[in-house]
């Protein structure tokens, strides 16, 4: 796990494609922290119009460091995108504020509770698939009605490896549902040239979260649990390590971008060789 970190808050991507989302409108979903603003920063960097959306105020913050970095507008939003109501008014804010819409990258997720199965309530099952599965469908909802009108449009999903991953069945369930929707969607949106694709995550190295998932491992068994899954992930990459925010950043924007134009209905793992 040796590989630096990613890019802070504002700071130049450690690449960037002058020009690559020049005119295009995208909204990254989760750009407060983490990937979601790795993602915000190089489409901003590439002169795109981005609206970031969170349900964390933070994301002022980082949209408002991102503001000069391109020729592109930057604004953000936030709302809970666990309602449709919030999916439908970020799509809104975007065609207001951006003037057009053409990109969507949902990135909101993330393991809330790691333990074996047995060990879930009933109400934490429900609160991972509220947070690792709805986000997604309520935005690709909400998209779809833009883009079909529009005749056109990109959706990229942020999805797991940890589809086959120890510790978090309800988050795999979840992801899963996400890699079914990416193929489906891509079914319906193919005919109206919409592209709908996701990428599948390894490890991913960042800074400390400011905005937390969830209360975090308490107690021996927990922490244990928790470091099950940290050694499971780096035994079934190839590469054995964590990757980095520029290196899931990368593909999300490739995928986003043009230059993927004969790519749909695929989810590309970006975690070392380990396929999930
Ligand atoms: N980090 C990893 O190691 C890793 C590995 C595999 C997959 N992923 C996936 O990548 C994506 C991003 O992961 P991350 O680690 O950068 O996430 P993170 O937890 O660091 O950040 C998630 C962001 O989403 C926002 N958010 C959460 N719930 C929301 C809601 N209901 N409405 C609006 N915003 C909400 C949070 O405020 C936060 O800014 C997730 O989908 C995650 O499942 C991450």
């Amino acid at each position: 796990m040796s590989a630096p970190v990613g890019p802070g808050t504002g700071e130049r991507p450690r690449h960037v494609t002058p020009e690559r989302f020049f005119g295009q409108s995208v909204i990254v979903t989760g750009a407060a922290q983490g990937i979601g603003r790795a993602v915000a920063q190089r489409i901003a960097y590439e002169d795109g119009n981005v609206l970031l959306v969170d349900r964390s105020p933070v994301v002022e913050e980082v949209a408002a460091s991102l503001r000069d970095v391109g020729a592109g507008t930057v604004a953000a939003f936030t709302a809970d995108l666990e309602t449709c109501d919030g999916a439908e008014r970020a799509v809104a804010t975007a065609e207001e504020v951006l003037g057009t819409l053409d990109i969507v990258v949902n990135n909101v997720g993330g393991t809330i509770w790691a333990k074996p199965y047995e060990h879930y309530s009933a109400p934490e099952i429900e609160q991972e698939i509220r947070r690792s599965l709805f986000p997604t469908l309520w935005m690709c909802h909400a998209a779809m009605a833009v883009f079909t009108g529009n005749g056109g449009g990109t959706v990229v999903n942020v999805s797991s490896v940890a589809t086959s991953g120890v510790n978090r069945v309800p988050y795999a369930a979840a992801k899963g549902g996400v890699n079914a929707l990416t193929r489906a969607l891509a079914l319906e949106g193919a005919p109206h040239g919409i592209r709908v694709v996701a990428t599948a995550p390894g490890g991913t190295l960042a800074p400390e979260r400011v905005i937390r998932r969830g209360p975090g491992p308490d107690g021996e068994d927990e922490e244990r649990w928790y470091r099950q899954i940290v050694d499971q992930t780096v035994d079934s990459s190839l590469m054995k390590r964590y990757g980095t925010l520029d290196e899931q950043a990368a593909p999300i924007c490739f995928l986003a971008s043009e230059e993927a134009s004969y790519i749909t209905g695929t989810v590309v793992p970006v975690a070392g060789g380990d396929r999930g």
